[in-house]
């Protein structure tokens, strides 16, 4: 393909109309829904960037599949399609579906994690944070201090810092350890990838301490391919080739499918070789998510599933949507739009704590500029900062995140450079207005994953 071209790999068979309704009614939705866009309808929305998550456009031949679904109660040969294709892009032996990542969660952890126990990540997602506590152990993150300068260009900002998380297991124990999650790619820290040298000395530590090492493994195939185009000795092998070396490294995985499997519901819990713990994971799943050879899901899901695991590690695929997801970063970078860079896998983080210095972390900066671009162009993406992280659960203060980020979350194969370049234009436009963003206060704030119904109004 002639270079600085960035043409899809596919053609479209089907299309969902969308609509940007007046702006008048954009604002009256808007306070309808406690200035929090989870509380929109879709219909209110133009663009929708709130999440990657099941948000995914399927191919005509997963359609297919969903077709050949074997809907048995157990055997289904769609849960034989999905472990075959899993053992085969993985080299895992065990399978166990649950209906979505968090349902993977919370089957594996409570058998890993005891009360009072630490799990120490490079970043936890609040999911897996939540399945952490509600197990009785805390989430400790160990990710490399480059992550928290958004400016500054590190190729794997995903990456653990090692010898940070080395000195807490020797400081604690090891026996009050209780196992090591490598999410990749690094979702909180902007879908930042981490390089298999990393997850290789991770793996050791894992070794040398006697401690599990688990995958969170939602962007698995981003994460590969962000190891083949960075670092040389990789660029001519295949993605595959990489997942596998990825996965040599860990014991067991927690998958949300909706992500790089490509489908709109759907989990997996992969476990390489260690009988007992498939045992336990099998008991543990029946009255949690479901028999398990369906786990939560129908056959025509797990066929759809293991389809969309062999189109999710597809080169030319994961080349347009990665480069696609660069342009729009690249844009607004150059734009003068600070953002974490360089852009990761599967969204454009925009630093709002930059761009919006005059609002304070308690009032939200990263959810008032979501939204300003919802006013701006019905646009939808999400806060990830201080709103999502919450209260300090003894001291009821609320923590200040790291970072204060607004994510702009891509679809797989939903919108094409058009859509892009409109949210990038949108974002441009409201650049020299962010002084007169105000900030954000509680009108009804719920204890458990608050930002999801929370009510805000702005601060007059
Ligand atoms: C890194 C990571 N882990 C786990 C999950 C949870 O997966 P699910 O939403 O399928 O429950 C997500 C979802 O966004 C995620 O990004």
């Amino acid at each position: 393909m002639p270079k600085g071209l960035n043409v899809p790999p596919y053609k479209i068979k089907m299309v969902e109309p969308i609509n940007l309704i007046p702006k008048e009614e954009r604002k009256k939705a808007l306070k309808r829904a406690g200035y929090n866009l989870f509380s929109l309808k879709s219909e209110e929305v133009f663009i929708d960037l709130l999440t990657d998550s099941g948000t995914n456009a399927m191919s005509d031949n997963q359609w297919a599949g969903m077709m050949r679904g074997d809907e048995s109660y157990a055997g289904s040969k769609n849960f034989f399609h999905l472990k075959d294709t899993v053992q085969d892009i993985f080299d895992y032996k065990h399978i166990v579906p649950t209906h979505q990542g968090r349902g993977a969660e919370q089957v594996l952890f409570p058998l890993l994690v005891d009360e009072g126990d630490y799990v120490l990540s490079n970043m936890h997602f609040d999911t897996t944070k939540a399945h952490v506590e509600l197990a009785g152990g805390t989430a400790k993150n160990f990710i490399i201090d480059e992550a928290l300068n958004t400016d500054k260009y590190h190729p794997f900002k995903g990456n653990f810092d090692v010898d940070k998380t080395e000195k807490f297991i020797k400081e604690k124990g090891k026996d009050k350890i209780a196992m090591i999650i490598i999410t990749i790619t690094c979702n909180s820290a902007g879908g930042q990838p981490v390089s298999l040298e990393n997850i290789k000395k991770v793996s050791q530590l894992g070794k040398k301490y006697d401690l599990p090492v688990i995958m969170d493994a939602a962007r698995f195939a981003e994460n590969a391919f962000f190891i083949k185009s960075r670092v040389q000795e990789y660029e001519n092998k295949s993605i595959k080739n990489i997942i596998k070396e990825m996965f040599s490294y860990t014991d067991a995985f927690t998958m949300s499918a909706k992500k790089d499997a490509i489908v709109n519901i759907g989990g997996i819990i992969g476990i390489k070789d260690d009988e007992e713990l498939y045992n336990k994971v099998r008991s543990q799943a029946v009255p949690l998510e479901g028999f398990p050879t369906y786990g939560g899901l129908a056959g025509r899901d797990m066929e759809a599933i293991a389809r969309g695991l062999k189109e999710g590690i597809q080169y030319p695929y994961l080349k347009h949507r990665i480069d696609q997801i660069n342009l729009l970063g690249e844009k607004l970078k150059s734009n003068g739009i600070p953002i974490q860079y360089p852009v990761g896998g599967h969204a454009v983080f925009v630093n709002a704590k930059k761009l919006l210095p005059h609002i304070p972390y308690q009032q939200f900066p990263a959810q008032a500029l979501a939204n300003e671009l919802y006013l701006e162009g019905g646009i939808r993406g999400v806060e990830i900062g201080s709103l999502l992280l919450g209260r300090d659960p003894k001291t009821g203060e609320q923590i200040e995140s790291p970072f204060e980020f607004l994510r702009l979350t891509i679809p797989r194969r939903v919108y094409t450079d058009s859509h892009l370049n409109f949210v990038a234009e949108s974002l441009i436009n409201i650049k020299d207005r962010v002084d007169k963003i105000k900030g954000l206060k509680f009108t009804y704030e719920p204890d458990i994953l608050r930002h999801f119904t929370a009510r805000l109004k702005p601060i007059e």
